[in-house]
């Protein structure tokens, strides 16, 4: 096998096929099995070394590489190419044992103990020096092996140290601060200290929100800033040492981008990223899990420059460990996972893990190789997907075209709003926001979840969806892209706060209430089990609204009870066919649906059966259509063009068999 440098701005020559590999916990007879098994599936890319540090250094500066030489040759020998991990999400029992001043404290100070992992501090100069020593001479040993063509930093960073209470990230969070606001006196006005006369005299006053009572809610949303600055600065202090020794490699880490908030900022790591990497995994619970897939690969999309191909680092095959009840996926669940993240923008299909493992904390997950072993259903699954990704490959570096319709999705936002104190503290802001995707989603619609700053140019329907909070730029360009013609959405609790999660006066929401022509005075939250109904039939939950029409057109009022008569959705037309259309009430997804249907130009609303999800990607000589079909039974959809997995000619009528993936593959027009 000969490997070319020139290829590897992507890490493989096809769509990338693999797993998280971790042979150490093997002996070396099933290591030469897992090579063929990984040939005959068709894996071309595993994940090294992930959880490794404690047996590469397995004292303090003692390394004992010759296990991990031989499995890197092995692999390079089989023609499997390695995306090499930095190990320093486990530290080793040694370096913890030394120095047990590394490890996070949570916010009761109460230690992250040893045993699990991502056991330390963020801002700890002594765990930094240890591991930029292990990311050096891993870097030096095998950065410039053909065969390793990307690197991996560390694993999940922030799942189990996302927030560090010590005194040492005390400290960093005091320069953070001096370096964000100057002088105390700007802290304090921003803070509002002066509630409960916490006006600070002194930076060393500041500490991070420990405890677990009431705190102000702008210390805590600024500590969650840093907490989110700090782990990316680790991120990138392992990347330059990488990048000192193999600058032509890229280096990744890996996401986990879903429908929650999450621990990190990503959008704003995600241009420090080569690659942008994503792991995903359904919940047992979802009612509806491929649409969480589609969330997961909309906010991937949104993420990288221009749409680029992002690689999904890990998924599960079937069943995960660590939910209280996992299910296994279903006939045909793996595969359309699978392809639905490849029709969501990416170049690649990884899993956690390889083989099953017998022992230790994850021994009930799923992988590619079941403990049933070889004969088994799933690693049958397995080999057809293999088949699949090897006959998509044209596919590899095409695009989604931009979407029709945009929801804006903040980090920030979602942590304003889930913190502290609030009218509704059972209202998730990930719901919310997937609640409207989900409407969306249904029609089939194209969908990108955006961060607020990107660029809303293009967009048919841009949708802010408690945007809790809102700075002005962002109210100011969500204006301007109605005024030149587009169609806003705005969701209750938007615009609440401003940047410094301090509230916007004169009427809720604030930074929207001109550009809505309506205003809340007061919240009306439900108690759990009541509901409302409006005047045009829509039901919903949660949340009402006291709502007041200044400047626009009320499209459905309350039905009955204490605000019978009173507006919940209001509407305001501006210059150029735009409109501004606010939703202050918390509809049930059949009355989402029919509001999304209403927000979209009907011609835009392609006519396929119930459950089939068209994803579409394309280059400028073909368009690669996806047609998913999530339900139980066959559906016909109209399609011209050769179907790519089973290579058939398709005249103008293609059959999707239940619970299938067909990809058609046609000339790009124009
Ligand atoms: C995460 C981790 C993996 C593994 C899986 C299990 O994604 O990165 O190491 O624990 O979860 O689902």
């Amino acid at each position: 096998m000969t490997w070319s440098h020139a290829d590897k701005a992507w890490p493989t020559r096809g769509l990338s096929y693999g797993a998280d590999y971790n042979p150490e916990q093997w002996d070396k007879d099933v290591w030469r099995e897992d090579v063929r098994l990984m040939s005959q599936a068709g894996v071309n890319l595993v994940s090294l070394g992930i959880f490794s540090w404690g047996l590469v250094e397995v004292a303090d500066g003692e390394f004992h590489w010759d296990w991990l030489d031989e499995i890197v040759d092995l692999l390079g020998e089989a023609g499997i190419a390695i995306d090499l991990a930095t190990p320093t999400a486990a530290p080793p029992g040694w370096l913890l044992a030394a120095h047990p001043g590394i490890r996070p404290l949570d916010h009761d100070m109460q230690p992250h103990w040893p045993g699990a992992r991502l056991g330390w501090c963020p801002s700890s100069p002594v765990f930094r020096t240890y591991a930029l020593r292990i990311v050096r001479a891993l870097a030096d040993r095998y950065g410039h092996r053909d065969h390793v063509v990307m690197w991996h930093v560390s694993n999940e960073l922030g799942g189990g140290n996302g927030r560090c209470h010590c005194d040492t990230s005390a400290a960093a969070f005091r320069d953070w601060l001096r370096r964000k606001y100057g002088t105390l006196d700007a802290l304090n006005k921003a803070w509002g200290t002066a509630f409960w006369g916490h006006t600070y005299r002194d930076f060393a006053h500041i500490i991070p929100p420990r405890g677990n009572d009431m705190k102000n809610p702008s210390l805590v949303l600024d500590f969650d800033r840093f907490s989110s600055d700090e782990l990316l600065a680790h991120y990138l202090a392992e990347r330059d040492v990488l990048k000192s020794v193999t600058p032509e490699l890229p280096v990744t880490t890996n996401f986990m981008v879903g429908a929650e908030p999450d621990v990190v900022d990503y959008p704003r790591w995600a241009p420090h990223m080569d690659i942008v990497a994503n792991d995903h995994y359904t919940r047992s619970s979802d009612p509806v899990p491929e649409q969480d897939v589609a969330f997961s690969g909309d906010r991937m999309r949104a993420m990288t420059t221009q749409r680029r191909p992002w690689l999904l680092m890990e998924h599960s095959t079937s069943a995960v460990s660590w939910q209280p009840r996992n299910r296994a996926k279903t006939p045909g669940e793996l595969i359309r996972n699978s392809l639905s993240h490849v029709g969501h923008g990416a170049d690649g299909v990884l899993f956690f893990q390889w083989r099953a493992s017998r022992a230790g904390a994850e021994q009930f997950h799923s992988a590619m190789v079941p403990h049933a072993g070889e004969d088994s259903e799933l690693y049958r699954d397995v080999c057809t997907l293999g088949r699949y990704l090897r006959r998509l490959a044209p596919v590899m570096g095409s695009r989604a075209p931009r979407a029709r319709i945009g929801i804006v999705f903040d980090d920030e936002a979602g942590w304003a709003m889930s913190k502290g104190v609030k009218p509704n503290n059972h209202l998730a802001y990930g719901r919310i926001v997937r609640d409207w995707h989900h409407a969306f989603w249904r029609l089939n619609q194209s969908i990108e979840v955006l961060p607020p700053w990107s660029d809303y140019t293009g967009y048919e329907v841009l949708v802010v969806p408690a945007l809790f909070l809102t700075d002005d730029d962002t109210a100011a360009r969500v204006s301007a892209f109605a005024e030149a013609g587009g169609t806003v959405a705005v969701g209750f609790l938007s615009g609440v706060v401003d940047e410094h999660d301090q509230v916007r006066l004169g009427g809720y929401p604030g930074a929207f209430r001109e550009l809505l022509g309506a205003s809340c005075e007061e919240f009306r939250p439900l108690q759990e089990g009541e509901t409302f109904t409006l005047d045009n039939g829509w039901s919903g939950t949660e949340w009402t609204e006291l709502v007041r029409v200044h400047d626009a057109e009320v499209i459905a009022r309350y039905a009955g009870g204490h605000l019978g008569g009173r507006p919940a959705i209001t509407s305001r037309s501006l210059g150029a066919g735009g409109r501004a259309v606010y939703v202050s009430a918390g509809l049930d997804s059949d009355a989402l649906l029919a509001l999304a249907r209403s927000l979209v130009d009907p011609a835009g609303v392609a006519d396929v059966p119930r459950g089939v999800e068209v994803l579409v990607r394309r280059n400028e000589e073909e368009t690669f259509t996806f047609f998913i079909n999530h339900a139980d039974d066959t559906a016909v959809v109209a399609a011209l063009g050769r179907e790519m997995l089973t290579d058939e000619a398709v005249g103008g009528e293609l059959r999707v068999p239940a619970g299938e993936v067909r990809v058609v593959r046609s000339g790009t027009a124009g």
